[in-house]
């Protein structure tokens, strides 16, 4: 994804609130907080979970199936899933955790844009 695509009005998504759009094939998650707009990937890199169904707390988006959480204004990790002992053990060593990619955003005339991924921090 190279250039800036239109997903939608800025007054569609209300302060605190998060939804699921297309950008050029790409799912994404689009959050308002903050007076800003922040895009991320839809799905959570756990094992898929779609966040856009789970919940937004401030900045912190909460998966719905193992409870990891992230910063959308980030990408980065606040917890990964809520398992706890051994599965927590065997889950971090198959899938350690990993943030969430997040994409540039821009807003022009009232339309919130969406841009090409943002680097990765250390890559
Ligand atoms: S799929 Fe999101 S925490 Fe497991």
């Amino acid at each position: 994804m190279n250039d800036f695509t239109e997903v939608m009005s800025v007054d569609d998504l209300p302060e605190g609130a998060m939804t699921a759009v297309m950008a050029e094939g790409h799912n994404i998650l689009l959050a308002h907080v903050g007076g800003s707009f922040y895009a991320t990937q839809e799905h959570c890199p756990h094992m898929g979970g779609n966040l856009a169904k789970g919940v937004l707390d401030g900045a912190v988006v909460t998966c719905p199936l193992h409870h990891s959480q992230f910063d959308v204004t980030t990408g980065s990790v606040v917890r990964w899933t809520d398992w706890t002992g051994a599965l927590d053990s065997v889950s971090e060593a198959i899938r350690h955790p990993r943030p969430l990619v997040t994409y540039a955003v821009a807003v022009a005339d009232g339309k919130v844009l969406v841009g090409p991924a943002n680097p990765v921090a250390g890559e």
